[in-house]
């Protein structure tokens, strides 16, 4: 292909986030964007360049100088508009999770892994220079056995009910995330136990779901982790993990968002991210740049379809761990 034609599916917080990332990446063009809400989609027309905006997703999908979808939706759709773009033979970008439950979700692995359709999950953190920085020096061996990971990851309020509703729960929906990097970085986990806690919100708790949780994990390799999710935190997007070996640790910290300290008569502060559209905006567009460069070579994206059922395998279990408040093995929950 000339330049990889793009159609973008929902042009919400994440699809803004990619309509913007997009015109910069080399080698692609962005022809159709999809919203059923016409100033939404009309936004999103404006920040790609898109020559056309369809309220309906499957026109996108079926524009003949469309040959990659990028799937931005509401997590209920992901699935359906998954299919229908591969079944037209066209690759696909799906943001997490790749469906809402873990049975939709192995469905459509078989479905990609038989198509042989390039796939790639929006697990974004894998692109940030921290994340990435902190693999390559695990696979170097700098930290010698892994014994410990921790990972924190808390949001600066509840989103919407109404998203809330359709998310999947805390753990397929924001844990995820936590999910993947021990996965990313330490390897496959075996068995979680979770506690689970209604603290910021009644609603969230009336409706089955935790708004704080904390995960315990146990690695293949015999390694434990913990993990703490909130969807509160006052000053912003608490992001930060930690691995630790025979040989060392790799810390991703929480840094400053600019070099920026101000001194004043409450003392000394500092710029903090707001949430994951300032903190991991880099990250976002370099997990475009890689799908677009692996799809024109025709090498398989990264990470892909296993990656996206892992962490969801994961998620369910640890669902299931919080209902039934006992240690869930992963495959048990398979
Ligand atoms: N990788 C990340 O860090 C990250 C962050 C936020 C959200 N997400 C994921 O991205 C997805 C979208 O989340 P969001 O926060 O952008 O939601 P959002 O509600 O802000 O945006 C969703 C958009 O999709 C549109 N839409 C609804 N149904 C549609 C359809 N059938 N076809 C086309 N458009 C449709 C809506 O009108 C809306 O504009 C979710 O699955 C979420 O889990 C990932």
């Amino acid at each position: 292909v000339d330049r990889l034609g793009i159609a973008l599916l929902g042009a919400g917080r994440m699809g803004m986030t990619h309509a913007a990332a997009l015109p910069a990446i080399p080698g692609v063009r962005v022809v159709a964007v999809a919203d059923p809400i016409e100033d939404a989609r009309e936004a999103a027309r404006w920040a790609s360049g898109a020559a056309r905006a369809y309220a309906d997703p499957a026109e996108a999908i079926h524009d003949t100088e469309v040959d990659a979808v990028i799937v931005a939706t509401p997590t209920p759709t992901h699935a359906y508009l998954v299919e229908e773009a591969v079944h037209a033979g066209k690759a696909v970008f799906c943001e997490k999770p790749v469906a809402e439950d873990l049975a939709r979700a192995t469905a459509l692995w078989k479905t990609v892994r038989a198509s042989g359709v390039p796939f790639q999950i929006g697990f974004q953190r894998r692109f940030d220079p921290g994340y990435a920085e902190a693999r390559r020096r695990i696979d170097a061996g700098e930290i010698g056995t892994i014994d410990q990971f921790r990972s924190v990851g808390r949001d600066p309020a509840p989103p919407p009910l109404s998203y809330l509703k359709v998310s999947g729960g805390i753990f397929f929906d924001q844990a995820l995330h936590e999910f993947d990097l021990a996965r990313f970085l330490v390897g496959e986990v075996s068995e979680v136990m979770v506690w689970g806690a209604t603290r910021v919100a009644e609603e969230i708790g009336a409706m089955g779901d935790a708004d704080t949780a904390v995960t315990m994990l146990r690695f293949q390799s015999g390694a434990l982790g913990v993990i703490e999710n909130s969807r509160r935190a006052v000053y912003g997007y608490d992001i930060r993990t930690e691995v630790f070996g025979s040989g060392g640790k790799l810390v991703v910290d929480a840094t400053p968002k600019t070099p920026l300290l101000r001194y004043g008569e409450q003392g000394v502060s500092a710029d903090h991210y707001t949430f994951f559209t300032d903190r991991f905006r880099d990250a976002s567009h370099e997990e475009m740049r890689a799908f677009v460069a692996s799809v024109r070579a025709g090498t398989p994206p990264s990470p892909g379809i296993d990656d996206a059922l892992q962490a969801m395998k994961i998620a369910q279990a640890a669902t299931l761990s919080f209902r039934r408040q006992r240690a869930v093995p992963v495959e048990e929950a398979s």
